[in-house]
């Protein structure tokens, strides 16, 4: 008998944390040592485990032009997330990847691009504002229309400020609920839609957050005139093995994990349809 010593190419890679940002009171960033590191196309995602409690898919939150930065934002919401959060600098976590459909950046240049983001959704957009601000001239106009529960819920403050003064992208930010010291837009962020100021005839349009969000935010667009195959929602859905062999996110011929988890409207609206795969 022969042993293989090949890696399972399942296995969670150990990778050293090696800086932990708390961002806000539920959600922190860890930035990790992952050599070689892997070279992510904004949009797609990660499988990060935290040893004996379990793994999740977690998008990459970091700027794709530096790799040697492996950036992942993630919320407590259950089990795994909160284990993930408890994690000091030095400890380890599993990880893979990476994984999925990327946002259809290239497809956007020559176009305005609007990017619509929901709470937690701004973590999987950041590296695409990243690429978009690096390559500005590319596109025409750069709109961010961001929406958090409350002022201390807004996620990479000192981004927004960067993008908006120094990057050229018109940044809108609204609370659904705001503070005697919020001076700032009280709504939800599909409220800004109508006032934005793009070409829906010539408009990319990037969707990520709750699903409802995403739903009235692609119909806010369609309104204006932007086309369903234009605007490109990440779909969250059950996960085990991220590589379309497990079944749990898959709908008929549909696997989240490998054909989405970007997909155009004409082709979401159908998946959003369906509570849970
Ligand atoms: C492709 C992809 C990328 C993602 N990127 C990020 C990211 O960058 N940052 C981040 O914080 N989270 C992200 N998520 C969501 C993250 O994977 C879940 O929050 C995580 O799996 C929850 O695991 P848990 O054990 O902590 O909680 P669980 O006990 O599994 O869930 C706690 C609560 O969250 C709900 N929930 C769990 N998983 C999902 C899901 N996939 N979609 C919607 N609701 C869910 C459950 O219904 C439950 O109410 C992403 C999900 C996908 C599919
Ligand atoms: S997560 Fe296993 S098929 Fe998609």
């Amino acid at each position: 008998m022969t042993l293989s010593t090949d890696v399972h190419p399942l296995a969670p890679i150990p990778c050293r944390i090696r800086r932990v940002a708390r961002e806000t009171h539920d959600t922190f960033s860890l930035e990790l040592d992952a050599a070689p590191a892997p070279a992510f196309r904004p949009g797609q995602f990660a499988m990060l485990y935290s040893f004996g409690v379990g793994e999740v898919p977690i998008s990459y939150s970091g700027d794709p032009a530096r790799p040697g930065a492996v950036v992942h934002t993630t919320r407590e919401v259950g089990p795994v997330t909160r284990a993930l959060g408890r994690l000091k600098r030095g400890a380890a976590v599993g990880c893979r990847g990476p994984y999925g459909r990327p946002w259809p950046i290239d497809d956007a240049r020559g176009r305005d691009v609007v990017l619509v983001a929901g709470g937690i959704g701004l973590a999987p957009l950041r590296p695409a504002v990243h690429a978009i601000a690096a390559r500005r001239s590319e596109f025409g106009r750069a709109v961010l229309l961001y929406g958090a529960r409350g002022p201390a819920d807004v996620l990479f403050a000192r981004d927004l400020e960067r993008w908006r003064s120094a990057a050229g992208i018109d940044v809108s930010v609204t609370v659904d609920a705001g503070t005697p010291t919020w001076k700032g837009n009280v709504g939800v962020v599909t409220g800004l839609i109508p006032r934005a100021a793009f070409d829906p005839q010539r408009t990319v349009a990037l969707l990520c957050g709750p699903e409802v969000m995403m739903r009235f935010a692609a119909e806010a667009l369609r309104a204006r005139g932007v086309p369903a195959a234009r605007i490109w929602l990440s779909l969250e859905r059950n996960m085990k093995c991220a590589v379309a062999w497990c079944g749990h996110c898959q709908l008929g011929a549909t696997f989240v994990c490998k054909d989405g988890p970007v997909f155009p409207y004409d082709v979401a609206e159908r998946l959003l349809a369906v509570r849970e795969l």
